[in-house]
């Protein structure tokens, strides 16, 4: 089980990070993509991200590079899909991944949003089927979200969480398949309420993510709201809850000052300017905070 053959479709962004995790922890890894350059690449991708992780640069020999989707998983015990954020495109990939695979291979989405229900729902063996959600960086980002589909067998569930966890991921299981999942419920939940704070002239953009990360912000990598509210009391909690809730933001849609700053062209770093402005030095300022925050938290 630990050595599990793993098979990873897509060599973007996400799935080179995520053979990276796998040729780690010493699995072979075969993987596929129809650009031929980010095929070309990605063993020296892994190769540079290892080293400066500081981790052992071999793991890169272990990742197979295979031009053709049939002879990247038809040994595989796993197969986990990374290619464009795109439907029918997952949809059609997955109905000929079946026809390359055993039997009991097991097979998995790693979309952003889309439901996993939308994508494998076609599958004529939909209980080998499920999803994960990893965040980027992989190999940074602790967090694999295992989606549990209605067909889902339990099997595959518990074996695809040990897979990741023996792999060093943290896997928590998504016993639904919910729009967010359960992370970016949480974090889009907060982003609302951010970004209504602003569009009310309660604060400024720059205010909101300084309250946060001098504030709770500073807590929440130990201290999740769940522990947080028995800390302090569920009694007191409640009375919170019965105070704020009714005030803060609770539309079902996405804002119209967010609306607004896209039509506009206002796109954030892409374009120098969103809820505020970026120069290149503070974006990639910022970009480096982030990482070294990443690389610092590794071992926490
Ligand atoms: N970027 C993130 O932060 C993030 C986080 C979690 C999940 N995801 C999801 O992971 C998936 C991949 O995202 P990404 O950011 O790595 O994108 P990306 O654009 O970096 O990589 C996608 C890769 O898929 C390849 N591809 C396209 N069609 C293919 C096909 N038919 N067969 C094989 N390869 C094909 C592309 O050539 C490209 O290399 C998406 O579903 C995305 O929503 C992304």
């Amino acid at each position: 089980m630990n050595k599990a053959k793993i098979a990873v479709v897509g060599a973007g962004l996400m799935g080179h990070g995520i053979a990276q995790v796998f040729a780690l922890a010493g699995h072979a890894v075969t993987i596929t993509d129809t650009f031929a350059k980010n095929l070309e690449t990605v063993q020296s991708r892994v190769a540079a991200n290892l080293r400066d992780l500081g981790d052992d640069e071999t793991a890169a020999e272990r990742v197979t590079p295979r031009a053709e989707l049939a002879d990247a998983v038809r040994d595989a015990d796993y197969v986990v899909e990374a290619v464009l954020e795109n439907l029918p495109l997952k949809q059609k990939l997955f109905a000929e991944i079946e026809r390359h695979v055993r039997p009991d291979t097991i097979l998995a989405s790693n979309t952003s949003v889309i439901p996993i229900t939308a994508i494998l729902g076609d599958l004529s063996k939909r209980e080998r089927a499920l999803g994960t959600h990893w965040w980027n960086p992989p190999y940074l980002v602790p967090l694999v979200e295992v989606i549990e589909t209605q067909w889902t067998s339990p099997q595959v569930i518990a074996w695809t969480m040990d897979l990741h966890a023996a792999a060093g991921k943290k896997p928590a299981h998504v016993k639904k398949d919910v729009p967010g999942f359960i992370g970016n419920r949480l974090q889009h939940a907060l982003w609302r309420e951010a970004i209504s704070l602003v569009e009310n002239g309660i604060c400024d953009a720059a205010t909101v993510d300084a309250v946060i990360k001098a504030s709770f912000g500073r807590r929440l990598a130990v201290l999740g709201p769940l522990e947080n509210a028995d800390m302090v009391g569920t009694d007191l909690t409640l009375a919170i809850h019965d105070t704020v809730l009714p005030a803060i933001e609770n539309r079902p849609g996405s804002s119209p000052y967010l609306q607004e700053l896209v039509a506009n062209g206002k796109l954030g770093f892409k374009s120098g300017e969103g809820f505020r402005t970026w120069s290149a030095e503070q974006q990639a300022a910022l970009r480096t905070k982030v990482m070294q925050h990443l690389k610092a938290m590794r071992d926490v």
